[in-house]
């Protein structure tokens, strides 16, 4: 089975439940309301932590999915080491530690990504070389590669298949176009992350959604969706609301005059 047919088309993110003290069992009841609603797929990473809670984001979504039919997708080699620090390090040995400490807390790994292809020093071969072996051994089901461009896509796909990319992209921005055309090209699945995370305005689409009584938010998701099969996107929403409206998008209706009012809207 593909990490789409898996996955669903929107992921839930639990980026900005991680870094900073919030409510556990709020947070908790937030996701599992869109585990109910039918979010298939959880997105976190060894980096979403709290910097005195080691892991607090893989094990966020861990105790989310748990007992219910949600998978987790996560991603090693880039940890937290301060308060506004990050490292990236794909070597193979970070990332056999990295998926060992990540295998503790989920049991099993469905989709494994390298987090920061495009910020470690080794190369994109070294790290995936390593998920490709651990992926023999047994120890996780897909590969992933976050933050990467075509030029390492190509050179990862030669040393292993690859399941699944994870680039930001918006449906204003369109920031990783080529990447995307890439996968579909390859049909590999593409995760577009923070895809709300756009300065560029949307009038058009805004007149629409005030029209069908929606969010714009919703509509720029459903336009993310419509652009491309093999697109799904992570929503970064933490509240009860956001999380549904954005999952809704899957379902909402997509038609000529939306189509039209995304096209007027693109930048020229
Ligand atoms: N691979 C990587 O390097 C990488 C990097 C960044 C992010 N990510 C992944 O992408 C996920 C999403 O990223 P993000 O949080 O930056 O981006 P996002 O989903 O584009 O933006 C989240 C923001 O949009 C709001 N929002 C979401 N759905 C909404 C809706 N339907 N209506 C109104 N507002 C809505 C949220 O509000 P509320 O908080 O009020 O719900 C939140 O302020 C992260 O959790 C993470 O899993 C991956």
């Amino acid at each position: 089975m593909t990490i789409t047919e898996l996955a669903g088309r929107v992921a839930l993110g639990v980026a900005g439940m991680s870094f900073e003290p919030r409510d556990r069992a709020a947070d908790l009841a937030t996701i599992r309301a869109g585990i109910d609603a039918g979010t298939a797929i959880l997105d976190t990473a060894r980096a979403y932590t709290r910097i005195d809670v080691p892991s607090y984001g893989e094990e966020l979504a861990a105790e989310a999915a748990r007992g219910t039919s949600a998978i987790v997708g996560t991603k090693g080699g880039h940890s937290r080491i301060g308060p506004t620090t990050w490292d990236a390090d794909i070597s193979e040995r970070r990332i056999r530690s990295d998926v060992e400490t990540s295998l503790r807390v989920f049991g099993r790994l469905d989709l494994y990504y390298l987090h920061r292809v495009d910020l470690a020093e080794q190369p994109v071969e070294e790290g995936v070389g390593t998920l490709a072996a651990l992926r023999e051994e047994g120890k996780l089901a897909r590969i992933g590669l976050s933050n990467v461009s075509v030029v390492e896509l190509e050179r990862a796909a030669a040393v292993a298949r690859i399941d699944a990319v994870q680039n930001h992209h918006t449906a204003m921005g369109r920031e990783s176009a080529d990447v995307l055309e890439w996968c579909e090209a390859n049909g590999v699945a593409f995760f577009a992350y923070s895809p709300l995370r756009s300065s560029a305005p949307a009038p058009h689409l805004a007149d629409a959604a005030k029209a069908r009584g929606v969010s714009v938010q919703r509509l720029q998701l459903r336009a993310l969706l419509a652009s491309s099969p093999v697109l799904s996107v992570v929503s970064g929403a933490t509240r009860p609301e956001t999380v549904l409206d954005s999952l809704a998008a899957e379902s909402e209706p997509w038609d000529e005059a939306l189509a039209a009012a995304y096209t007027a809207d693109q930048p020229t």
